[in-house]
């Protein structure tokens, strides 16, 4: 049977999205729909501790992962837990700090580089995979579930810049002055999240999302270079070792680079943001496969009828072709829970 054949016979809309298939009505799940603007996750991160207690700890990361599906019932459930566990992983020193967000001793040059030790990230994730697998006894059998890791270009800016930053400056200071050097840490990142989404893959899920948050700071040899390569490697071994598995990825920020990178990387579909115009992106971008965005986080806390006739138009742009509903971005944590449930009707057309 083919990807399309097998998917089409899923009962799962977000599957049959992904292999292609134009659907009456789009499924809808939404990047951090697990997160602070839920009063239930609140309560639980405190029950918690630390964040990275409550990605490490599958019983709790399996609640968060479900109160959204509780409250929405969106087509997809995407793990919890975060893209900056592959670093901690690797030992590098990984914490959040309250209203800061996360902080790592920084990776500068390949002396620290060396002390990464690849062979202990997927014993100290064992954990996640706990996750999955109370994940897929508990979901419902229509929602699809995800796994996820952050892209190693987005990845390496954390893990060299010790923090997030406007520009990326340090990860492309190294980049810059140093390439072959920067990438052995790009191809250490590669190895590993190759080791770690297989892993996801085994303890049950059904679909792969890479983050690239920072795609979009890169000039375009660059952009080349650490972003789209990187990610094509990656598709390509996933390719041999879970042929079945869609890979959708979020190059946020690439502009007009989306096009050549979806052709090229190989993935099932591009999540695309908010700077993305729905017609370009129905223009250029579907005909390549499934395309997930790209409402605002911010037209989501405002709701109204500003919101209403973007959900609008992104549903007549690209509702005849593969499509997925989504933001273009995580849900913001002032989002008001009532919007969403605005958002989930009227996709579906009960409003
Ligand atoms: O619901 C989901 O989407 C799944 C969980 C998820 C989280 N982070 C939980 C989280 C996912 C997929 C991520 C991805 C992630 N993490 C990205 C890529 C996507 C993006 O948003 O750009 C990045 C860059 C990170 C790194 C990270 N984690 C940052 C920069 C922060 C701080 C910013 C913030 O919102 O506080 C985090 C923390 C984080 N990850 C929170 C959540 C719910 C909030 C922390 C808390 O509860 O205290």
């Amino acid at each position: 049977m083919s990807d399309q054949a097998k998917a089409s016979s899923s009962s799962k809309l977000f599957l049959r999205a992904l292999a292609g298939e134009t659907l009456a009505t789009p499924p809808i799940w939404l990047m951090r729909q697990a997160g602070r603007y839920l009063l239930e996750y609140r309560e639980t991160r405190k029950q918690a501790g630390g964040f990275l207690d409550l990605c490490y700890t599958p019983k709790l990361a399996v609640e968060v992962t479900l109160q959204p599906i509780r409250r929405y019932g969106f087509d997809a459930a995407i793990m919890f837990s975060d893209i900056l566990v592959i670093p901690d992983g690797l030992g590098q020193k990984v914490w959040f700090e309250e209203g800061v967000g996360p902080l790592l001793e920084p990776v500068t040059d390949l002396e620290a580089l060396k002390k990464l030790d690849r062979s202990r990230v997927l014993g100290h994730l064992a954990p996640v995979m706990e996750t999955l697998k109370g994940l897929k006894a508990s979901l419902p059998s229509e929602t699809a579930l995800i796994g996820f890791a952050g892209a190693p270009w987005t990845v390496a800016t954390y893990m060299v810049g010790g923090k997030g930053s406007p520009d990326q400056g340090a990860a492309k200071a190294w980049a810059y002055r140093d390439p072959d050097g920067f990438q052995v840490l790009i191809d250490l990142l590669v190895d590993v999240t190759g080791d770690y989404l297989e892993a996801q893959v085994a303890a049950g899920a059904e679909v792969l999302q890479l983050f690239d948050t920072w795609a979009g700071s890169l000039p375009a040899r660059q952009f080349r270079r650490f972003c789209l390569e990187p990610v094509k490697r990656l598709r390509a071994r996933l390719k041999k070792s879970c042929p079945d598995i869609p890979v959708i990825a979020f190059p946020k920020g690439a502009g007009a680079g989306y096009e050549t990178y979806f052709r090229e990387t190989g993935v099932d579909a591009v999540s695309f943001d908010t700077s993305v115009d729905p017609v370009w992106a129905a223009d250029r971008l579907q005909p390549l496969g499934a395309v997930q965005g790209n409402l605002d986080p911010l037209l989501l806390v405002a709701g109204g009828s500003e919101m209403d006739r973007a959900i609008d138009h992104l549903l007549e742009t690209l509702g005849s072709g593969p499509f997925i509903f989504n933001l273009g971005h995580g849900i913001v944590p002032q989002t008001p829970p009532e919007h969403v449930g605005q958002l989930v009707d009227r996709v579906r057309g009960k409003k």
